[in-house]
């Protein structure tokens, strides 16, 4: 776990210092859990977005993509529930005066149980080496059945008190297990209050009776509320979707692990529009789908799994988070939820307008159920770059690190390189780039010996450097050498576009999920 967490130290430096991932405001000394991204940054998250976009839309005949403003009537976050329900249960430490989540408070403790039960597991395994068993040892050594047992008791009573909303017994679960505060070390807590997540800000001028307008949290409201204009004005028959990407803004207490819980994100959401009664079929479809677009990237299977909520939330009737192993664990990076009709009732309820469907096959109105896929941009971003990393030891004991992205998200798809600055060479890597720019991200570099020029390229994660030296001009031949297996080949420069092509286009990537 040690060794994750200094694994996970590295890729948040490499990041920075290729231009990844800055923190936002860097030179006033930051803004917490707020980021920028960088030259190479950009360029990742905008095919990680180009990827999603052109699955949805371009795949799927029924599915068309919006973009909807950030601000949106106040009332919209009534209707959906969170002006009331979108919050976090926060508790302060009196001697520190830090705030906490009390449910990341007990979480942490619960994982302190599985530490410790870990630790027990890893000393009898060292202790008694290859014949050790270790479902024997875990169903029978007492001391580790005794922390499981406090872990489940707790796990339990935690649970109760979250769908209970019960802030007291938060509270007294905190006081009993003894959790301290990490920077006083004190267990001097306030009571537990709920803290809505959502940011406010004013519309108008206060003379004009300014409004409370909020930053959304998510971007699915705006595909709810515009659901009528697009069936109208697109004459979209169910089942059919909306896409869209957008910002969107919570106001996180606990904000840690690099770009993973952030203040301001980007999501890229899905609403599918179905018949009352067709929602878990879909549901059954779009995990299915959703989970072969992560696979297809090839950032390896075992990576990934389903998160079936037991307890669901009021209006959903199923959920699944899809989890990637990040070096901190197995996380959610993408939610598929089946909302049945409660949001769209819920405007129209609110608002006093019909939006009900006609279904022309059955001859009736009605309000249609959905199927949501949500999935944060920023968190794909942060699963490619995890999975990518690696730091390789070479033969004759050079070190390189090298970015394996897949070839369709790479910021920078090749960089052409004339061996010397000089004879005509860069002349002629000239040419190359200014045919090759039309199509691919090209880069054109001279400065320092080729070996450092591979390992720069390798650090950001470039399937192909193009080397000229004297022969190509002598032969319209140049050096092709690929990323991962460092292997290179003569090539025709003529044939240059198709090789790089045929490998980095995201329409070989698109293929895969037909
Ligand atoms: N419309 C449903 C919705 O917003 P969610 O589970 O709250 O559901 C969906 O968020 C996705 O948005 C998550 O799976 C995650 O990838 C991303 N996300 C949520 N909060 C985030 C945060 N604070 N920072 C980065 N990404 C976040």
């Amino acid at each position: 776990m040690a060794q994750q967490e200094d694994v996970f130290k590295k890729i948040v430096a490499h990041a920075k210092e290729y231009g990844f991932v800055f923190q936002s405001s860097e030179i006033y000394d930051g803004l917490a859990a707020v980021y920028d991204y960088g030259q190479n940054g950009v360029e990742l998250k905008n095919n990680i977005k180009r990827y999603w976009w052109d699955a949805m839309t371009l795949l799927h005949e029924n599915i068309v993509g919006i973009d909807s403003a950030i601000f949106m009537h106040p009332t919209i976050w009534k209707a959906s529930g969170h002006v009331d329900a979108f919050n976090d249960p926060l508790i302060d430490n009196r001697d520190s005066k830090k705030r906490y989540r009390a449910d990341v408070l007990i979480e942490d403790q619960i994982a302190k149980y599985d530490e410790k039960i870990n630790k027990e597991v890893a000393k009898a395994a060292k202790r008694f080496g290859e014949s050790f068993d270790e479902a024997m040892f875990r169903q029978t050594n007492p001391r580790v059945l005794e922390h499981a047992a406090k872990r489940e008791a707790l796990h339990t009573r935690f649970s109760e008190a979250m769908n209970a909303n019960d802030l007291a017994e938060l509270r007294q679960i905190i006081v009993d297990e003894q959790i301290v505060c990490p920077i006083s070390g004190t267990k001097n807590w306030t009571d537990v209050r709920q803290f809505n997540l959502m940011f406010k800000t004013e519309m108008g001028s206060t003379a004009d009776g300014a409004m409370t307008v909020y930053l959304r949290p998510e971007t699915a409201q705006g595909i709810f509320v515009n659901y009528l204009n697009v069936q109208k004005t697109g004459r979209m028959r169910l089942p059919f979707g909306i896409a869209q990407i957008g910002k969107a803004f919570r106001n996180e207490i606990v904000a840690r692990q690099f770009i993973f819980r952030m203040r301001e994100f980007e999501q890229m959401e899905m609403q599918f529009f179905v018949r009352p009664g067709e929602e878990l079929k879909w549901f059954a479809q779009w995990k299915e789908w959703r989970l072969k677009w992560h696979k297809a990237l090839g950032l390896g299977d075992e990576k990934y799994r389903y998160h079936d909520h037991e307890k669901l939330a009021h209006y959903a009737n199923a959920a699944t988070d899809i989890e990637f192993q990040m070096p901190f664990g197995f996380k959610e990076v993408e939610g598929i939820h089946s909302r049945t009709n409660f949001d769209l009732s819920q405007h129209e309820k609110f608002s006093g307008k019909n939006i009900k469907y006609f279904d022309p096959e059955l001859n009736e109105s009605y309000v249609p159920y959905v199927i949501e896929t949500s999935i944060g941009v920023d968190r794909m971003f942060l699963s490619v770059l995890c999975s990518s990393y690696e730091e390789q030891e070479l033969e004759g004991g050079e070190k390189r690190v090298v970015l394996h992205l897949p070839e369709a998200l790479a910021p920078v798809k090749c960089a052409v390189m004339p061996l010397v600055r000089k004879d005509g060479l860069p002349e002629k890597a000239r040419e190359i780039v200014n045919e090759l720019k039309f199509d691919f991200a090209t880069h054109y570099d001279e400065k320092d010996s080729i070996g450092k020029r591979y390992r720069r390229q390798d650090a950001i994660g470039t399937p192909f450097c193009i080397t000229v030296d004297h022969q190509s001009l002598e032969d319209n031949t140049v050096t092709l050498r690929e990323r991962d297996s460092m292997q290179q080949a003569r090539v025709n420069i003529s044939d240059l576009h198709s090789l790089i092509h045929n490998r980095v286009s995201l329409n070989a990537l698109l293929r895969k999920l037909k």
